[in-house]
């Protein structure tokens, strides 16, 4: 067994392994060291008990709106497989979601049966904010994405009144799509 805990600067070549070994296989989107460690704060792992402790699993929770977060970056060390550790990744998402008082968890993900089983729906990509596309300039297949997206809503979060997107000072808004009712 092992514990999830938050991550740390003496993870970040660890988890960036982690990603790349699946990353080159066209599963996920490659995560730089400079976006790992911009992105730190929403990341935990996964790591073994013992004398010599080994990060084997990584996850990050992106907040994307009042009522959504997305979970991004989640990856078991292959080796380590169908021994429970993505749902444990996907429980720690689905607590800081509970913490944070979010409703709603995403993921854009190509493992459409692992997310059903933790009580995920898959739902139309167009029904998510705009502001989740964010990341598809630096995916490479940008404009042919063929992932699926998926939501699970936390049934006991209280639906908030999520603000709609204002112009700020500048004149910039985020576009925000309305998602599908529950
Ligand atoms: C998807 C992934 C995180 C699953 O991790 P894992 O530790 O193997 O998952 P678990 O052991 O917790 O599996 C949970 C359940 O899902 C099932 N499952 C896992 N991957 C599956 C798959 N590809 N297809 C069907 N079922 C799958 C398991 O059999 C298990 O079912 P059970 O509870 O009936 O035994 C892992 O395979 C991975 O890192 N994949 C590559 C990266 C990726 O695609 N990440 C998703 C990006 S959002």
């Amino acid at each position: 067994m092992g514990q999830m805990r938050p991550a740390t600067v003496h993870d970040v070549p660890r988890i960036a392994e982690i990603i790349s070994s699946h990353a080159e296989l066209g599963k996920m989107l490659f995560k730089s060291f400079a976006q790992l460690y911009e992105d730190l704060r929403d990341f935990a792992v996964y790591e073994t008990d013992g004398d010599s402790p080994r990060v084997m699993g990584c996850v990050a929770l992106t907040i994307i709106w009042a009522d959504l977060a997305e979970i991004r970056s989640l990856a078991v060390d292959e080796s380590a497989r169908g021994q429970g550790i993505g749902t444990r990744l996907v429980q720690w998402s689905v607590d800081e979601a509970h913490r944070l008082q979010i409703r709603r968890l995403m993921a854009l993900t190509y493992e459409q049966r692992f997310f059903e089983k933790l009580g995920f729906e898959v739902v139309r990509k167009e029904s998510l904010p705009l502001k989740v596309w964010s990341d598809c300039v630096r995916c490479p297949k940008n404009d042919n994405c063929d992932e699926i997206a998926v939501v699970r809503t936390l049934q006991d979060i209280p639906i908030i009144e999520a603000p709609k997107a204002i112009p700020t000072p500048r004149g910039v808004s985020i576009p925000v799509l309305e998602l599908e009712q529950d």
